[in-house]
């Protein structure tokens, strides 16, 4: 059990989020990871529901890595998107995967999402904002 977080059995999580998991799990059949060889798949969730789906895409410096979920804000960007709801990041690791903190950054330009990490057994669901505390406030006098 992770702290502060809720877990759900995968048999109780709701069809929408179920649906949202097994695209994230077929998006991380792409990912380019010849050199860590751990796989991630992401997708996120714009305003209106349409889902855009990322994979971790590596790099030979290592330093040019995309994570999975920097690749699908990219892909719900140029569709025009603006807010995403909910993002789920999915892997094959004893606990939930945890996003970088590069990541919750560039999410945090784009709302305060649903934020599902899962793995084979189970998922938690977080606020991004819970992840990322004041990831806006005091930078360039923004609210
Ligand atoms: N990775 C992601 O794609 N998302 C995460 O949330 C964590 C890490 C990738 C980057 C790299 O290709 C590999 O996982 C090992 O860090």
């Amino acid at each position: 059990m992770i702290a502060g977080a809720r877990e759900f059995r995968h048999s109780k999580i709701m069809s929408e989020v179920d649906a949202w998991i097994r695209m994230a799990w077929e998006a991380r059949e792409a990912a380019y990871a010849p050199y860590s060889k751990f796989k991630v798949g992401a997708v996120v969730v714009g305003e209106g529901g349409e889902v855009f789906r990322g994979c971790n895409v590596e790099n030979l410096s290592y330093g040019l890595t995309q994570c999975a979920e920097r690749v699908a804000i990219g892909a719900g960007v140029v569709a025009g998107e603006r807010v995403f709801r909910c993002v789920v990041v999915v892997a094959e690791t004893a606990v939930p995967i945890s996003p970088c903190g590069a990541c919750r950054q560039v999410l945090a330009e784009f709302g305060d999402p649903e934020v599902w990490l899962v793995n084979r057994e189970t998922s938690v669901r977080f606020r991004l904002s819970e992840l990322l505390p004041r990831a806006r406030s005091g930078i360039l006098d923004l609210p």
